[in-house]
Parts: structure tokens; sequence; C-alpha cells
């Protein structure tokens, strides 16, 4: 895939702007925000998106930085520029939280996250076809070198991923330095195990069709969570059940609002 830089073939220069301005942008006002009020301590939302198309799974911090598209290079240029910080400015401490795929909702079904339009990400569309609102799910192929063919990434309950960001938080104040780190569960779900396991929830099927693949997908990503454990004691514990019935009960409760 060709990848100039700043954007994939694929993405308009508006969309590769936004990330940008949003994310670098926002990144170094927030830095300058917080150096005028003396704070020096930041958990950072990165993403496994920095590693690209990965040579290897589970995928270690320590594998090569590199993007795809261009929320990808945002999220790798605010990571440069919070590690330059951290070099040129021993104040300064940073958790870059490198989380795999979010999803779920908080258990209440009272907080959780509401996709505009057409959801892009495979859980909130999932969701949406159980409520009727899409015929069926779009499997985006099935011919990666995986256990079905499917794409397989690591998801993770974002209740788990908040307990991670506190976790972080100690580090930082523990260790007085910063850190890089996979917020994952270690193990991969291929799509069609997702909404198998969606139905074992919650107990609506889902039909699928199988498309072609999309522009920029890896075939396999997920995390090596090694780190996570000895350095911040932290690790998922909410299974892929649990995410799948926590995003139904939010799903619902959108529609009732
Ligand atoms: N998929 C489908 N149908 C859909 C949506 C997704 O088959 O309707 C498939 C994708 O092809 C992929 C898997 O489901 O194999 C997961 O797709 P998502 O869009 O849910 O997640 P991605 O891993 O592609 O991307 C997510 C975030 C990015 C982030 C990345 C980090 O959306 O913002 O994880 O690795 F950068």
């Amino acid at each position: 895939m060709h990848f100039t830089g700043l954007k994939s073939v694929g993405e308009s220069w508006q969309q590769a702007a936004q990330y940008l301005d949003n994310n670098v942008g926002g990144t170094a006002c927030l830095v300058a925000a917080m150096e005028r009020a003396s704070v020096q301590r930041l958990v950072f939302s990165s993403s496994a998106t920095v590693y690209g198309q990965p040579d290897a799974v589970p995928i270690s911090e320590s594998a090569p930085l590199r993007t795809t598209n261009s929320y990808g290079r945002s999220k790798l240029l605010c990571e440069d520029i919070l590690r330059e910080l951290q070099m040129a400015d021993s104040r300064w401490q940073v958790a870059l939280l490198r989380y795999f795929n979010p999803v779920g909702a908080h258990t209440s079904g009272l907080i959780g996250e509401k996709p505009t339009g057409v959801p892009n990400n495979l859980m909130p569309y999932i969701t949406q076809v159980a409520a009727g609102q899409h015929p069926f799910l779009r499997v985006f192929g099935d011919d990666y070198p995986t256990v079905d063919g499917t794409g397989v990434r690591d998801y993770i309950h974002v209740m788990d991923l908040a307990k991670g960001h506190l976790a972080a938080l100690h580090y930082l104040e523990r260790e007085g330095k910063g850190i890089a780190v996979n917020l994952g569960t270690g193990s991969g779900v291929s799509v069609l195990q997702l909404a198998a396991a969606f139905t074992q929830a919650t107990g609506i099927a889902i039909a699928h069709q199988i498309l072609a693949r999309r522009q920029g997908d890896v075939a396999s990503c997920y995390a090596a969570t090694d780190l996570a454990l000895n350095a911040l004691a932290w690790r998922a514990q909410l299974s892929i059940e649990a995410m799948c019935a926590d995003a139904w009960r939010w799903e619902q409760s959108v529609r009732n609002l």
C-alpha cells in the first residue's frame, strides 16, 4: 500500500490534516498548557497502529514503529514529541499506552461510545446488526493467513483499559520515569470468532457476508503483554463474552435514550 508520509492513497488530505491538527496540534497545546501549570506527568492514549504492518505477532514494544495511514502517522508524531520532551527535560514522565482494540462499555450500560454514521469498527457494527439496523455483517476478507481467513485482532474491554491507565499512573509515581507499553489481552480473535462470541453472549445470531479486503488492514495484530504485567502489574481480565454482553447492553441503552 502506498503511504506518502502523511496520508495513504484513498485518504483525503482534509482527513490527514484533521488528524494532524487534532492529535498532534492538540498534544502540543496540551504540553504547553501543562508546562504553564507545572504539571509534567502524562498518560497518553497511543495505539497499536504505531506498529503498522507487524513483522511478527504477538507484537512487543520493541517492534519497529511505522504507520500505514494518517491516523497512525499522527499518533506516532505525538509519541515522538513526547519521547523527545522526556529526553530534553527530565521533569517530564510520560506513559505511552498503545491500545489494541478497545470494545465494550461500562457494565451499567450508561457509559459508552456512540459512533456517528455507519461505524468503521467491528464491534459497533455487530451490535447494530443485532439491533436490526443492518441486514448483515460485512466481513472484509476471508483469505488472510489466519485461523479462518478473517482478520485477527486483540479486543480489550474498556474497563480493563481504564484500569491500565491507573496502573500506568502509579508506575509514573513509583518509578519517576516514562514507559511505552501495550494494553491488550495477548489473545487474537478473528472477525468470525467475535461474531460467534457475540451470539454466545447474547443469544442473537449475526448474519454475515464475505466482502473484499479493506484497504490498509493487517491480517493479524495482537499484543505481547509481558511488559504490562512486569512493569505495571496489570493484565486484562474480562472475557470476550463480557465485552460482547456489555457492548450489547450499551447499544440497547443508546436506542432507548
Ligand atoms: N471488520 C469487518 N467488518 C466491519 C468492520 C471491521 O470485517 O464492518 C474487520 C476488519 O477488517 C478487521 C477487524 O474487523 O479485520 C477489526 O476492524 P476494526 O475496524 O474494528 O479495527 P482495526 O484493527 O482495523 O483498527 C482499530 C482502530 C484504529 C486503530 C487500530 C489499532 O479502529 O483506530 O485498531 O491497531 F488504529
